[in-house]
C-alpha cells in the first residue's frame, strides 16, 4: 500500500477500507508517513467527511496505537465522561465526587487547558501537593478504595491522537466531525469505557458554534460508541455564558468546593446534575435520570459527596485542610468592572471571558506557557440578573499589575447591559442515545 493512492482515493470522494485506514495510523505513528502526507490526508477527510463505517475504523485505529487501560479489576461497570471544552466548566470535579459517592468509580484522565478553555488537571494543579501523576497501580488502587482518581493523561495511551491532533491543529482541519468524533471516542475506549457520557458544547465558548454543528458531532459520537458496544450518550449543553460564576484554576476549586456543600450556582448545578445523573443510569445503579438525580441531590444534602472530594484530595496527596479553609492560592491583584448603567446583563460572552481570564495568566497562550494558577475571572453578576450603576459586574485577579491593566482593556467587552429582560437559551437543549 502506498500513502499517496490512499490520499488520492480520500481527494476523489471514495472510502477507504479497514485494512488502508489501520496502514494510515500505523504507519503514522511509527513514523514511515511523514507529516505532510498526513496533513494532506485530513484535509481530504475535512473536505470529503468519512462514512461511520470509517469513522468508527479510525476511532478504533487510534484506540490501538498505544496502551490500553485494564480496568477489569475494579469487578465492576466502568463509566467515562467528556466535555468537548468550555469556559468555567468545571463539571468534572462536581460530578465525580458526587457520582463516586452514588456507587459508580470514576478513574478519570483529563487534559490540561488550551487557548481560552480551562484544564481539569490545572485546576487540579491548584491544590497545594496534589499528585496529578500517578503510576498504573496507583491510579486503579486508588479507585478501588475510594472509587475516585482523576490523573493527567499517561505517556503511550492514544500516541496516533496526541500526534494528529498536534498535525491538525496546525494544518486547519481541528474542525472535522470525523476527526474530533474519532479523536474523543478513540480516548474512551483505550480506557476501556463500557458507558461513555459527552457533554457537548455549543456557543460562543465552545469548539460547535451552532446547536446544528454539535447535534452532528454528539450523533457521530454516539453511533461510533454504538458500533463498538459501548452505552454512550451525548448531552447537547449551551456554551454562550461561563458555566458558573468562577475563571480561572484555584478560583473554580473553591467554587466546586462550594458546590459540594449545596451552595453552587444554578446553571453549573443543573448541568453537572444532568451529566451525573445519565453516568448513574450508564452505571446501572439507577433506572432513569430523574431517580439519578434525586440520589445525586441526596449525596450533597447528606454530605457524602462533600467527603468523597476530601478523600479523593488527600488520596492524592492534596491538603484538604486548604480547600477547607479556603487557603488556595488566589492572585494577588484584584480589579473590579463596574457597571456604567443600570439594567440587567445581558451575556457574558463565554469565548472573551475565556481569553481574558487567559491574557490573566489562567491559561496557557501557548502548549508551553506556564500558568498562574491564581489568576482569572469572578462574575459578579450573570445573564439575566440586575445590576445598579457603579455595582461590579465582574473582578479581575491577576499576580502581574500590568496583565491586570491588559485584561481591564479586554473585560469592557465581554458583557452588555440592557433595560430589557434577556431570553436566555436554555441549558441543556437535547439528550442524544
Ligand atoms: N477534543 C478532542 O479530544 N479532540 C478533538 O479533535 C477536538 C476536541
Amino acid at each position: 500500500m502506498r500513502m499517496v493512492d490512499l490520499i488520492e482515493k480520500k481527494r476523489d470522494g471514495q472510502s477507504l477500507s479497514k485494512e488502508e485506514i489501520h496502514f494510515i495510523i500505523e504507519g503514522y505513528v511509527q513514523g514511515d508517513i511523514p507529516d505532510y502526507q498526513m496533513a494532506a490526508w485530513a484535509m481530504t477527510v475535512f473536505f470529503r467527511g468519512m462514512s461511520l463505517e470509517e469513522t468508527v475504523e479510525l476511532t478504533l485505529a487510534m484506540a490501538q496505537s498505544g496502551d490500553q487501560l485494564d480496568l477489569s479489576a475494579l469487578g465492576r461497570r466502568f463509566v467515562d465522561k467528556h466535555s468537548t471544552g468550555g469556559v468555567g466548566d468545571k463539571t468534572t470535579l462536581l460530578l465525580g465526587p458526587m457520582v463516586a459517592a452514588c456507587g459508580v468509580p470514576i478513574a478519570k484522565m483529563s487534559g490540561r487547558g488550551l487557548g481560552h478553555t480551562g484544564g481539569t488537571i490545572d485546576k487540579l494543579s491548584s491544590v497545594p501537593g496534589f499528585r496529578v501523576e500517578l503510576t498504573q497501580t496507583e491510579f486503579l488502587a486508588q479507585v478501588k478504595k475510594i472509587g475516585l482518581a482523576v490523573i493527567a493523561q499517561t505517556g503511550n495511551l492514544v500516541p496516533a491522537d496526541k500526534k494528529l491532533y498536534a498535525l491538525r491543529d496546525v494544518t486547519a482541519t481541528v474542525n472535522s466531525i470525523p476527526l474530533i468524533a474519532s479523536s474523543v471516542m478513540s480516548k474512551k475506549i483505550a480506557v476501556g469505557a463500557q458507558g461513555i457520557v459527552l457533554d457537548v458544547k455549543y456557543g460562543s465558548g465552545a469548539f460547535m458554534a451552532t446547536v446544528e454543528e454539535a447535534r452532528a458531532l454528539a450523533k457521530t459520537m454516539v453511533d461510533i460508541g454504538k458500533a463498538l458496544g459501548r452505552q454512550t450518550i451525548a448531552v447537547l449543553s449551551n456554551m454562550n455564558q461561563p458555566l458558573g460564576r468562577a475563571v480561572g484554576n484555584s478560583l473554580e476549586i473553591l467554587e466546586v468546593a462550594d458546590a459540594l456543600q449545596g451552595k453552587g450556582p444554578a446553571d453549573l448545578m443543573e448541568v453537572s446534575l444532568e451529566l451525573g445523573a445519565w453516568m448513574l443510569v450508564a452505571g446501572e445503579v439507577v433506572p432513569d435520570v430523574e431517580t439519578g438525580k434525586v440520589t445525586l441531590r441526596q449525596s450533597l444534602e447528606n454530605g457524602a459527596a462533600w467527603k468523597k472530594f476530601l478523600a479523593f484530595i488527600t488520596e492524592q496527596g492534596g491538603d484538604a485542610q486548604a480547600v477547607i479553609d479556603r487557603q488556595l492560592r488566589v492572585a494577588p491583584w484584584n480589579l473590579p468592572i463596574l457597571a456604567h448603567e443600570s439594567g440587567y446583563v445581558q451575556l457574558f460572552d463565554a469565548h472573551k471571558i475565556g481569553v481574558l481570564a487567559m491574557v490573566l495568566g489562567a491559561g496557557r497562550i501557548t502548549k508551553e506557557s506556564l500558568i498562574d494558577l491564581g489568576a482569572g475571572v469572578i462574575l459578579a453578576k450573570k445573564a439575566g440578573e440586575w445590576v445598579e450603576a457603579g455595582e461590579p459586574l465582574m473582578q479581575l485577579y491577576s499576580s502581574d499589575k500590568e496583565t491586570l491593566a491588559e485584561g481591564l482593556k479586554l473585560a469592557k467587552n465581554t458583557v452588555s447591559v440592557g433595560t430589557e429582560v434577556p431570553e436566555l437559551p436554555s441549558l441543556i437543549e437535547e439528550v442524544i442515545l
